[in-house]
């Protein structure tokens, strides 16, 4: 299955921090934002991604993560001019999915829990056997987000509302999105919403409306945190900060998950570590190196 990473957008809430660079290339502790969302998207299995950005932004994430042979994955890159709406991604990205399956996610999303991986994994093969899965966290602020509702007997899905000012759950939809091969025929067929976007509910809508939709809920054991406000980036950085530190084990290091799923061997993870300096990540890639030679 193919992947696309949304990393547009004009990141006001952050201003004036990214007036002139995207937020998804700021740090979150000790890597760029965008390699949280890829490499969740490789944890699934997913080795041919497309980067969305800003026809400004797009250059650096060309410069960042190249054709992704560092990765042992193929990265292509598209513009989104404005930031007409998440479900764009798939008219945008209509050419590189080819009438197959597709996962999206969000630039500015993080994922982190045991288990993520088969999560994930899950989703792809969900959408493979045809319909959608989206998965739900439970959030003490639904009213920001797409809002789910299940049906108590059977756990499927009843209702989904796009930033509800009475939510009816506290099951926000995250920013992790898989798809059938119809994504980009429906796509085209949304309209803009009030606020002017094509809207990532109404796709899910739509594939509710045709009991296509799989959501899967991400308990207890799982963090699911946004980066989109000065607060949220930072706690974004403590938390995977305190992690690291405490096992010694990065989070979204995709050198690292690349050699674990044999995308690329020990060689190449070296050579990285070359390129990156007398750094903290630097080591952990030679380390990583030694370990598996
Ligand atoms: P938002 O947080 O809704 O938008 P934003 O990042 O521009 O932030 P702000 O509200 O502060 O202006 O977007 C969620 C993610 O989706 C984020 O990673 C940006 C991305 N995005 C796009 O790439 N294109 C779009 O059209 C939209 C709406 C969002």
């Amino acid at each position: 299955m193919k992947g696309i990473i949304l990393a547009g957008g004009k990141g006001t809430r952050l201003y004036p921090a990214t007036l002139s660079i995207s937020k998804q290339l700021l740090p979150v502790f000790d890597k760029p934002m965008i390699y949280y969302p890829l490499t969740t998207l490789m944890l699934g299995g997913i080795r041919e991604v497309l980067v969305i950005s800003t026809p400004r932004d797009l250059p650096m994430f060309r410069e960042l993560l190249g054709s992704g042979e560092d990765f042992g994955i193929s990265i292509d890159y598209a513009e989104q001019p404005e930031p007409n709406g998440l479900a764009e991604a798939f008219i945008i990205g209509e050419r590189f999915i080819d009438g197959g399956p597709a996962a999206l996610i969000l630039g500015d999303n993080i994922y982190y829990g045991a288990g993520l991986g088969e999560k994930c994994r899950a989703g792809v093969r969900s959408a493979q056997g045809g319909g959608a899965c989206i998965f739900a966290y439970q959030v003490e602020d639904p009213e920001r987000y797409g809002v789910v509702t299940f049906d108590p007997a059977t756990g499927t899905a009843t209702s989904i509302e796009e930033k509800p000012a009475a939510p009816r759950s506290n099951w926000a939809v995250t920013g992790l999105y898989y798809y059938d091969e119809q994504v980009s025929e429906i796509a085209r067929t949304l309209k803009p919403s009030p606020r002017g976007e094509l809207e990532i509910t109404d796709l899910n809508m739509a594939y509710l409306e045709r009991g296509a939709l799989t959501i899967e809920r991400l308990g207890r054991g799982f963090a699911w945190l946004d980066t989109g406000t000065h607060e949220s980036l930072q706690d974004a950085g403590a938390f995977i900060r305190t992690i690291e530190h405490r096992t010694g084990i990065k989070i979204a290091c995709p050198e690292e998950v690349a050699l674990d799923l044999g995308y690329i061997d020990a060689s190449l993870v070296r050579q990285r570590a070359r390129g990156l300096g007398r750094t903290g990540y630097a080591d952990y890639l030679d380390r990583l190196a030694s370990s598996v030679a």
